[in-house]
């Protein structure tokens, strides 16, 4: 009884009186797994999150300098060799680790499952993008003779879709102890008076935090302390949907051995001063990247005495950390974004609002938030043509039919797999 009277308290303390009215209505099982439910939330957290939605964010453009980068194509044949050497080392030696991240909700591709399983038409059989991943990780393997451990994030949702799915198809081939799926955490909704929504099974509906809860994740299922145990000194942390990702590029892994730093990305250069995506750029003395929604107009059109734009290196999901870089970050609580989105929810009378309009705050970390923990990051400018063919839209630009181009293109080039 004093759990009920203390999660009451809780609620109260928090201006969640709707939840307590629904635990009054709840049958004694509902009751019971709603209060657990409610245990393990911080609301403390959740009334800051809120409270920072109404805040604005603010760049300052004069603490912003760009960042250095080594230009993949201009290297010479000597200094390619020398990078790839010393990444190949730590392959061979089996102390590389790849994270992918699919705990994404993919709505604006609107497939209807995890985006991994969306089938990408190449080659005329068509190819899921799991599956285009696989690929790419058993031909490392191969060649430097030691099988990639391979992490899988997914979401509460998404999770048992996706082991399903690759069971089915036997993961591509990869060898099945390698690959483990780790689910990520999740936060409460919140609509706009800062209280929490209900959802369908009578629990407060909550929804991935986003993909920087990566490294938090990592920690909270053991997958960190499992790497440790494995050896793992680097690991490389992608998303699922870009069907050109190198995940195990010896030049990127090279680089950051020989720059001495704890983490690194491949990045490639912005298609024009307004392309929709995050450059890196250097803040108060710390890596970051800036999300196009955050750019100063002036600052995104900006060059450099080259002729170049000077905050054009686009951040693509394609980074590397060492195990120790992951360790840190993994304690630390990143920055919260907040996203104003559609979300149906049980009202008081205990009828389904499905809402026209945005309606609730979603709360989502970033990857690259974490970059400004550290004084240094290495950064390797790849090309889009080989780096890059995102899945994001259903059409138009980042879309399946430009990625299938770009992928067919690629393997056109770098001997044709049919
Ligand atoms: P995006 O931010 O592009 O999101 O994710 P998305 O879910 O793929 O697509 P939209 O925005 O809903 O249309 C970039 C990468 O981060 C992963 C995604 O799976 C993708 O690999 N991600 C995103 C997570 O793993 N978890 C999250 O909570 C969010």
């Amino acid at each position: 009884m004093d759990k009920m009277q203390d999660t009451i308290d809780l609620l109260k303390t928090y201006n969640q009186e709707h939840v307590i009215r629904l635990l009054e209505r709840l049958d004694d099982r509902k009751k019971q797994e709603l209060i657990e439910q409610i245990r393990k939330i911080d609301f403390q957290q959740l009334q800051e999150l809120y409270e920072n939605t109404k805040k604005e964010i603010e760049i300052k453009e004069n603490k912003i300098e760009a960042l250095s980068y080594v230009d993949k194509q201009k290297l010479k044949k000597q200094e390619k060799e020398a990078l790839e050497e010393l990444g190949e080392e730590i392959l061979r030696k089996g102390e590389y680790a790849v994270v992918t991240m699919a705990g994404g909700q993919g709505t604006r591709l609107g497939h209807t499952g995890p985006k991994g399983t969306f089938k990408l038409d190449v080659y005329g059989k068509g190819k899921y993008l799991f599956e285009i991943l696989a690929e790419n990780l058993k031909e490392a393997n191969k060649k430097y003779g030691k099988i990639i451990p391979w992490y899988i994030m997914t979401s509460k949702a998404n999770n048992e879709e996706t082991q399903k799915f690759l069971e089915k198809h036997n993961y591509f081939g990869y060898d099945k102890k390698s690959v483990k799926l780790f689910t990520q955490s999740e936060l409460p909704l919140l609509d706009t008076e800062g209280k929490v929504l209900i959802g369908k099974d009578m629990k407060i509906k909550e929804a991935s935090d986003g993909n920087g809860g990566t490294y938090s994740s990592l920690r909270a299922t053991g997958c960190l302390a499992e790497m440790k145990e494995k050896g793992i000194k680097w690991v490389f942390i992608g998303g699922v949907d870009n069907a050109l990702l190198k995940m195990a590029d010896t030049v990127l892994l090279g680089l950051a051995i020989k720059e001495k730093v704890q983490i690194a990305a491949k990045s490639i250069v912005k298609a024009n001063a307004h392309e929709r995506v995050g450059v890196f750029a250097k803040m108060n003395g710390h890596p970051k990247v800036i999300e196009y929604t955050e750019m100063p107009e002036k600052m995104a059109e900006e060059v450099d005495d080259n002729g170049e734009l000077k905050f054009g290196e686009a951040h693509i999901m394609c980074n590397l950390y060492t195990i120790d870089a992951i360790e840190k970050i993994s304690k630390e609580v990143l920055i919260y974004h907040s996203a104003f989105k559609k979300n149906s929810y049980i009202n008081e009378e205990g009828k389904e609002v499905i809402p026209t309009e945005p309606n609730s705050y979603k709360f989502e970390s970033f990857i690259f938030d974490a970059f400004e923990l550290f004084d240094d990051i290495a950064i390797l400018r790849g090309k889009r043509e080989d780096d890059f063919a995102p899945v994001k839209n259903k059409e138009g630009e980042d879309s399946p039919k430009t990625a299938k181009e770009l992928y067919e293109k690629f393997w056109n080039r770098n001997s044709p797999k049919n």
